[in-house]
């Protein structure tokens, strides 16, 4: 198995285990695998491969679960979908026409939720490094509310506002000091981490905000980190935000709302994860009784499963005793395992394959790393050349954080509902990678 850091030492679930624990994933006796019905077969013999697929019954469906769970725990909630996890316009329409607000972090990412039709009452802005430009224009869009990571934003922030002639709604993100028990690349509310206001000055700086020009403080803002896998590190940040809400109303100051930020995590093997129901439990015994909107900024949980990477067998090389099957696919496409070991599940397409009996390979990609590798000693058919997988939970951090390393273009990318499927992005075209830079004179 993969030698992750938060791996169970159990043996890899199978591609039929795999599938029996996804149902938005079946088996067709001659279509092979499908995809809200729709055989990923069909969209790689259109499109070709790599090809990012996302189902957007199954956007739909978390997004309605986790909205449903928030409602019933009596929360006045709103859900921010943190664009990072997956900004394709298709993706950001489909969420806000069933009624997500964003959490973006760019003027890029500002950008995309507006040109997919997110209005700016329902975005907010995060990240530790605003850039000037960017604060000004999250202003001039009018947006819902900045979350302010440090007395140094706050003031430029001021002086950039007051310019304008506008007032920022803002939230303060407080470094509650928790240890979300997740990878550390991925860990953010820790007090060593560069994210948010030290949580022992944060009531002085609230009340400093209150006084300065442009600024209009609404609230508090959180995020401890992502894939996160139990409640307990949620329910320590959470007691800690309620607490400063209530020194905040003692002292005077008026607060409206906290931002719970993101970070519930999702099985990418079989790993137990809670539920949206526990952590609205949890977000509502925190702050039920104080009489403040709830805001959710949620990514991986509403994207990652409904995501797969649909990539094709160049060649299977052997070695000694052992199997290399090295995929159309590589770390500059899907760059999860590479960066955060992190285990993807990976399951055959054609009917063959998913019915031919299993032997142990190493999955990788064409890249010239051995960081290339998507997975080791897993369980899969023999897979020709030419065969295709899909790898899972692609949903989110996927296309977002392709590169064009190696020169290699960026896939292309379809959308599937209702037995149907459309693509939303081509692929990159090779000659418009390097189509726009420039040779400087003198070497001509
Ligand atoms: N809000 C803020 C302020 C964030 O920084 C993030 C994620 C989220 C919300 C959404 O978190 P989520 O619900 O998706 O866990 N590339 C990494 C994940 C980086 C997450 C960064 N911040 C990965 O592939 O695992």
């Amino acid at each position: 198995m993969n030698a992750s850091h938060d791996q169970p030492d159990t043996p890899d679930p199978t591609p039929d285990a795999l599938l029996a624990a996804r149902p938005h994933l079946a088996r067709h006796a001659l279509d092979g695998l499908l995809l809200e019905g729709v055989p990923l077969a069909a969209i790689a013999r259109d499109l070709g491969t790599p090809t990012w697929v996302y189902g957007a019954g199954t956007i739909r469906a978390r997004y309605r679960a986790l909205a449903a769970a928030l409602a019933a725990a009596r929360l006045p909630a709103h859900v921010h979908f943190a664009v990072k996890a997956n900004d394709r316009l298709a993706v950001l329409r489909l969420l806000g026409s069933a009624g997500a607000g964003a959490d973006v972090v760019s003027g890029g990412e500002l950008l995309r939720a507006r040109a997919a039709g997110i209005p700016p009452a329902r975005i907010v802005f995060s990240g530790v490094g605003k850039t000037a430009e960017e604060l000004r224009l999250a202003l001039s869009q009018g947006i819902a509310q900045i979350n302010v990571e440090s007395a140094e934003e706050l003031a430029m922030l001021s002086v950039i506002a007051a310019g304008m002639g506008r007032v920022a709604p803002v939230a303060l993100r407080v470094n509650p000091d928790v240890d979300a028990g997740t990878h550390a690349k991925i860990s953010t509310g820790r007090a060593r981490d560069k994210f948010g206001i030290p949580y022992a000055g944060a009531a002085a700086l609230y009340a400093h905000a209150a006084g300065l020009p442009g600024i209009a403080p609404v609230g508090l803002a959180l995020h401890i980190g992502s894939q996160i896998r139990s409640l307990a590190p949620f329910r320590a940040a959470y007691g800690r935000i309620a607490a400063l809400v209530r020194d905040l109303r003692a002292a005077g100051q008026a607060v409206r709302l906290v931002d719970c930020g993101g970070g519930l995590g999702i099985p990418y093997r079989d790993e137990p994860v809670p539920s949206p129901e526990g952590l609205a439990a949890v977000i509502a015994e925190a702050f039920g009784g104080l009489d403040v909107g709830v805001l959710l900024e949620p990514g991986r949980w509403l994207v990652g499963p409904a995501g797969v990477l649909l990539a094709a067998v160049i060649l299977v090389k052997r070695d000694g005793g052992s199997r290399f099957v090295v995929l159309d696919a590589a770390m500059n496409d899907l760059a999860r395992p590479a960066i955060y070991d992190a285990w993807h599940g990976i399951v055959p397409v054609g009917a063959a394959d998913l019915a031919a009996p299993l032997s142990p390979a190493d999955v990788v990609g064409p890249v010239c790393e051995s960081s290339d590798t998507f997975a080791r000693d897993r369980l899969l058919p023999p897979l020709a050349p030419g065969a295709l997988v899909a790898i899972l939970e692609a949903g989110a951090y996927g296309s977002v954080m392709s590169s064009t390393y190696n020169a290699r273009p960026l896939a292309a990318e379809a959308l599937v509902e209702d037995g149907r499927w459309a693509p939303i992005r081509p692929r990159q075209e090779l000659a418009a990678q390097w189509r726009d830079e420039t040779v400087p004179n003198w070497l001509e």
